[in-house]
């Protein structure tokens, strides 16, 4: 990534409001000092797997010259899980969203070490992503792994799985296109459960007011440290039905 897009993308990683309130924001940019090995795959690898934001309609005919289904990962963080579903699935498409630097330098590393051609990383705030990238019904999945908690209350607001959001999640999927969920802190996992339950076009896979059991997917970095202190893990898939 050269410095320019870099510095573009960290400014631009704020939602402009329509009026003068400050945005409010699903993370931090955190300080993280980038390896040499992050940096040296920022330099040189950006080229091959970024999409700079702007950059008009994401998807897999225009992004990935095939027609396969499209997978996003929304704060694919340290991205090893990522790394690894894309390896896995060589028949999907995935686009990984996150602005924490270390960590995209840490995936384009993988994705170039393995050689992967279905991976592609846009570095900005997934809301505006969603919202101006991608066509409606346009997305397979939609995953979501461990998403910042934001435990006080008064940081609630930040919080990424939000009725308004849920709703720009659901207007992206196509019919039967799903949504994954997960994360290590019961208060949001009732939270997320609750919002995503009361959206009339998704429909519970595990089952009504249930989580879901099968997880089947490879366990992330934060699920690790989670589990460190001793958290438990609450799954959630929905799938979009028809209205
Ligand atoms: C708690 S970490 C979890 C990372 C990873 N999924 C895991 O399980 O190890 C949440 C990540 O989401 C990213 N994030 C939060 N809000 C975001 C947004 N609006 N757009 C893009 N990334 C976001 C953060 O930068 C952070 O890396």
């Amino acid at each position: 990534m050269s410095k320019a897009n870099t510095d573009q993308a960290q400014s631009n990683s704020s939602s402009a409001p329509d009026d003068n309130r400050r945005p409010i924001r699903s993370f931090v940019i955190r300080g993280g000092r980038l390896t040499h090995s992050q940096r040296r795959a920022l330099e040189n690898f950006w080229q091959e797997f970024g999409v700079d934001y702007p950059s008009g309609i994401v998807n897999s005919p225009q992004t990935f010259s095939n027609q396969a289904e499209l997978v996003v990962e929304i704060g694919f963080g340290m991205g090893d899980s990522l790394l690894q579903m894309a390896t896995d699935n060589p028949h999907l498409n995935y686009i990984g969203i996150e602005v924490h630097k270390p960590g995209i330098g840490k995936l384009l590393q993988g994705l170039a070490e393995r050689q992967l051609t279905n991976v592609k990383i846009i570095c900005h705030d997934a809301k505006e992503i969603l919202a101006h990238s991608f066509a409606d019904q346009s997305i397979e999945k939609i995953q979501i792994f461990f998403p910042d908690p934001w435990p006080k209350k008064r940081h609630h607001k930040r919080r990424l799985i939000q009725t308004e959001f849920t709703q720009l999640l659901v207007q992206k999927l196509k019919p039967n296109g799903q949504i994954h969920l997960a994360t290590d802190w019961q208060e949001y996992a009732d939270h997320m459960l609750e919002v995503l339950t009361a959206e009339q076009q998704l429909n519970n896979a595990a089952g009504a007011g249930q989580f879901w059991q099968q997880k089947q997917r490879p366990i992330t970095k934060f699920e690790r440290r989670g589990q460190r202190f001793g958290h438990g893990v609450w799954d959630l898939l929905f799938t979009r039905v028809l209205p």
